[in-house]
Formats: structure tokens, C-alpha cells, sequence
């Protein structure tokens, strides 16, 4: 098949176009940043300068293209806000594959999205499913809630460095999954048939808490986590205060995300059907605990190896010269 990834330089969308180039499809990639962009390249996909902000470049990245994965969503750093992105960006990208014709259209939502109409970003997600629904395209909705990949920057970086663990409110379970397993759920759907018209949860083994993966992390690295509590409370002033100013809506926005996270509601859901429809293998899927262990091991691994060299370093010091006379 000829795919059309978005977002493909994003955690999520490199993983998907990773795993669709191994499968064999034809990958092209809208790009907004190509020189970004070159380790796609590197794999084997093409490159399409374009960006969802600009209907102009859709039409043109979708000609020839079967199917698209939109894995694309506004970077908490950017300009550009969730609604440009991820609602006015998503509808022209849709419009676009409905008049080109496009066969297939994968689309990454979150899972619970309507239960949470007062958070931008859920409530964006939940309107972009209905209207993928009723556009006529031959959708797959793809509902994960929540990355391993994001686990590191949050609890095994700082307590490796022995910096503070913030922790939110009531520490909602959320069931993380990694997301090479996530993309095999997009790709794969591409040939079930059973998966069209659809809408799936793509969650991992089972829903963790931040005191659960803090002593997960505690017990791998054998270190001691410093935990600083943020009340919600807070959390909730810095919102209000941020949403004044046009250049921190995003920064509001995701904080009103954070709240999800701290409401203590859990994020998980039953996968039995899920599997049995794409017809993938539980027993495959990455564990929290195997994935923390695999980083942990190569970080101390590294972090031996570093010391190592350093002692060697300092015994040559130490060593005498010896004179030759
Ligand atoms: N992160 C999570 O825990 C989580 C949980 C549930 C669902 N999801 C969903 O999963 C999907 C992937 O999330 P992620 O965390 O992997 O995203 P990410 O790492 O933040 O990457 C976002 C991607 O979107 C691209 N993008 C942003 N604005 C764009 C624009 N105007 N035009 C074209 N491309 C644009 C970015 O390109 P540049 O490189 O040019 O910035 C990047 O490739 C999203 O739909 C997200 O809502 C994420």
C-alpha cells in the first residue's frame, strides 16, 4: 500500500512509519521540517514538505496515497495552537483524503475522550472522531492513553540525577504502552478488514500509578526518589493565569491535560477484543516492568563503563613517572 504518515518525526508516528517500511508498504511522510526528517529518509521513506495548517500541501501529499495514519498532534512547544492543529488542521486533512479519494484513514484519538468536554485537547479528539465518522472515509480510530517513552523524561531521568519526581493530585492508574506495540496495532489494521469503521482502546498490560512506577524505578536504578507533591489546587491557578495570555494557551491547555492525569479516574481499558480482532498476541506486548528494566540495564551499563575509564584516567595521574636514568 501507499501510505501518507503524519506526524511521523513524532514519538508515536516514527514508530508507525518504522514498523510500516518493515512491513513492506510504501511510506511517504508530510514533513514539516525535512531536514528534521532525514532519519525517515535514512529508513527508506519519501519526504513531503507540507503542514496541516496549510490545506494548500494536503492535496498535494495525497495524490497516489491509499491510505493515511494521522499521528500528528501541536507540540507543546509550538506556536501554533490545538485548535489550528489538531481541529481546524485534522478537518482540512480529512476533507482532503475524502476528495482524493483516499481508501484508508487511521486516526490516533485518546482514549475517554468524551468525558472530559471541558479539556481542549479530549474534547478536540472526541469532535475529530465524530467527524471522521460521518465524512464517509473508511476510518480505524485508535484510542491509546498514555506512552512508556514519556515515563523516562518524567521518573527515570530525574531519579537517576537525583532531581524531584513531581507528583499531581490523586495519581490517576493509567495502562502505558509502548509505542512500537502501538504502531503494530495502526499498520496491521491496514489489512483486517474487520478494523473499518471502527474505533478500538490501545492500552498496555495493566494501569499503573505514579507511587507504582516510582518504586518500580527505585528498585531497577537503586536509587531513592525525591518526591514533590503539586496540589491540584495549584495546578489549577497556574491554568487560569496562563489561559489570559495568547502565547501560553497551549501551556493551558496542557495543563487542563494534566488534571486527566490527576482526577485519580483510571485510564484503562479491557484489550481482549482488541487483540482478537487485529489477531495480535498479548504475550508480545512490552511490559512496564521489561521496558524500565531494558533502560535501566543500558543506562547502568553506561553509566559503569563511564566510571570505568574515569578510575583508569585517574590511576594513570596518580602513576609515578619514572625516570629513565
Ligand atoms: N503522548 C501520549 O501519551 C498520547 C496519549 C494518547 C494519545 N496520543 C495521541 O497520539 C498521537 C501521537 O502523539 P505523540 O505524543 O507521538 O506526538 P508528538 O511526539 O508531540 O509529535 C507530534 C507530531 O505532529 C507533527 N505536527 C505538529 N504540528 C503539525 C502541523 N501543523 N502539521 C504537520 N505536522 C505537525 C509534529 O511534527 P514536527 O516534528 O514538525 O513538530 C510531530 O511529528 C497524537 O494524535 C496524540 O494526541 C498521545
Amino acid at each position: 500500500m501507499k501510505l501518507l504518515i503524519v506526524g511521523a518525526t513524532g514519538t508515536l508516528g516514527r514508530q508507525v512509519a518504522r514498523c510500516a517500511i518493515d512491513e513492506g508498504h510504501s511510506v511517504r511522510c508530510l514533513v514539516r521540517n525535512p531536514r528534521k526528517a532525514t532519519f525517515l529518509k535514512e529508513w527508506g521513506a519519501e519526504l513531503y514538505k507540507g503542514d496541516l495548517c496549510q490545506p494548500e500541501s494536503l492535496s498535494a501529499a495525497l495524490e497516489g496515497v491509499t491510505a493515511v495514519i494521522d499521528a500528528a498532534t501541536a507540540r507543546a512547544t509550538d506556536s501554533l495552537s490545538i485548535r489550528k492543529v489538531d481541529w481546524d488542521g485534522k478537518v482540512a486533512l480529512i476533507q482532503a483524503a475524502v476528495a482524493t479519494g483516499v481508501e484508508r484513514f487511521i486516526f490516533f484519538s485518546i482514549l475517554d475522550a468524551e468525558k472530559y468536554p471541558n479539556v481542549p485537547l479530549m474534547d478536540i479528539k472526541h469532535c475529530t472522531e465524530k467527524f471522521l465518522a460521518e465524512s464517509g472515509l473508511n476510518y480505524t480510530i485508535l484510542r491509546p492513553c498514555g506512552f512508556m517513552q514519556g515515563l523516562i523524561s518524567q521518573y527515570a531521568i530525574p531519579i537517576l540525577d537525583n532531581q524531584s519526581v513531581w507528583v499531581t493530585g490523586e495519581t490517576t492508574p493509567v495502562a502505558y504502552m509502548d509505542t512500537q506495540d502501538i504502531a503494530k496495532f495502526a499498520v496491521k489494521s491496514l489489512e483486517v478488514s474487520e478494523t473499518e469503521k471502527q474505533t478500538f482502546p490501545i492500552v498496555g498490560t495493566r494501569a499503573w500509578t505514579a507511587y507504582e512506577i516510582i518504586n518500580l524505578c527505585e528498585r531497577l536504578s537503586g536509587k531513592e526518589a525525591k518526591i514533590a507533591r503539586l496540589p491540584l489546587g495549584l495546578l489549577r491557578f497556574v491554568r487560569s493565569f496562563t489561559r489570559f495570555f495568547e502565547w501560553t494557551r497551549n501551556a493551558s491547555d496542557r495543563l487542563a491535560f494534566a488534571e486527566v492525569i490527576a482526577s485519580g479516574k483510571p485510564l484503562d481499558a479491557n484489550m481482549d477484543e482488541t487483540y482478537k480482532v487485529f489477531g495480535l498476541d498479548p504475550q508480545q506486548t512490552t511490559t512496564l516492568e521489561s521496558y524500565f528494566q531494558e533502560y535501566f540495564g543500558r543506562i547502568m551499563k553506561k553509566l559503569k563503563e563511564i566510571n570505568y575509564e574515569k578510575e583508569k584516567a585517574k590511576k594513570k595521574k596518580k602513576t609515578p613517572f619514572k625516570s629513565s636514568s
